[in-house]
């Protein structure tokens, strides 16, 4: 898998230096580009030529639909060819390739490669996080008013009611903690969370190939990884929050409370 991901970096890096030229898919803020398929192509063929039996959810849906798939016991890959699809487009460089696998519906392995800024996380449960082959830790913070947050400012959300939740919480956050902060990359979120760049993370909006590496970076990294609304994590919920530590997070769900977002599952068929 690493060796695989290393190929597609090096597609991407050279592809950014190109023009970028996109499509649009559910919505015109709903971007992709022919390397966001070519990239999904190579991980997907390459993995398959291993593991012919696995299962595999795409962000670009080579393998099938890409929603609309549970999440069984069997092994499965979940890839995102490149998470901040819009940033990589505007040559803003948080932006990476996301792969994670999962076996009996729990996290095993993931890799998070930005070849932009040369930033390359890896874990595997049970064996710690990794950026660049050293060591990974979380920052440890447990007070909200000592915090720099992560939040995506997500498009899907821009319908009047669901905007008024969405501005409201960053409202409250950026009362209470340090700062709040955005990359445009869920994953890319979930890896600052992990190097202890930033103390938490929470979105309404992300599909399951945008967390299915990076839950894992951060809780092998010491941090913890739930529902925004204290719940456990569902990786198909649509819905995650990511912190350095419980009391974090449980600040963050608190001060949350009751303006939650709740988007169509990704295992539900789309409409
Ligand atoms: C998106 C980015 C964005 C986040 C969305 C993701 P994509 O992924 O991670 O920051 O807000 O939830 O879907 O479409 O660029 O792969």
């Amino acid at each position: 898998m690493c060796r695989l991901v290393d190929k597609a970096a090096k597609h991407m890096n050279a592809a950014t230096k190109k023009m970028r030229v996109f499509e649009t898919k559910d919505n015109y803020l709903d971007l992709v580009t022919e390397t966001d398929r070519e990239i999904e192509r190579l991980l997907i063929e390459g993995l398959k030529a291993h593991f012919p039996n696995y299962i595999y959810i795409g962000e670009e849906g080579t393998s099938g639909t890409s929603s609309g798939r549970k999440l069984t016991d069997q092994p499965t890959w979940i890839i995102d060819p490149i998470d901040g699809t819009t940033n990589f487009i505007h040559g803003f460089p948080y932006t990476c390739i996301s792969v994670g696998f999962w076996l009996n519906k729990k996290p095993e392995l993931a890799i998070c490669h930005n070849p932009l800024l040369e930033m390359k996380f890896t874990a595997r449960r049970n064996c710690g996080a990794y950026l660049n082959e050293s060591p990974i830790r979380v920052s440890g913070q447990t007070k909200l008013e000592r915090a720099l947050i992560m939040n995506e400012l997500n498009s899907a959300n821009f319908e009047p009611k669901l905007m008024a939740i969405q501005m409201g919480n960053a409202q409250k956050m950026l009362q209470k903690a340090h700062t709040l902060q955005t990359t445009g990359s869920a994953a890319m979120d979930l890896c600052l969370v992990a190097m202890g760049a930033a103390d938490g993370y929470y979105e309404f909006y992300p599909h399951s190939w945008d967390t299915a590496a990076g839950v894992l970076l951060v809780r092998e990294a010491g941090g913890v990884v739930m529902d925004p609304a204290g719940g456990e994590f569902d990786l198909m919920g649509r819905r995650v929050l990511a912190a350095a530590t419980p009391q974090l997070g449980c600040q963050m769900v608190e001060l949350l409370g009751d303006m939650q977002i709740y988007h169509p599952r990704d295992d539900e068929p789309s409409k």
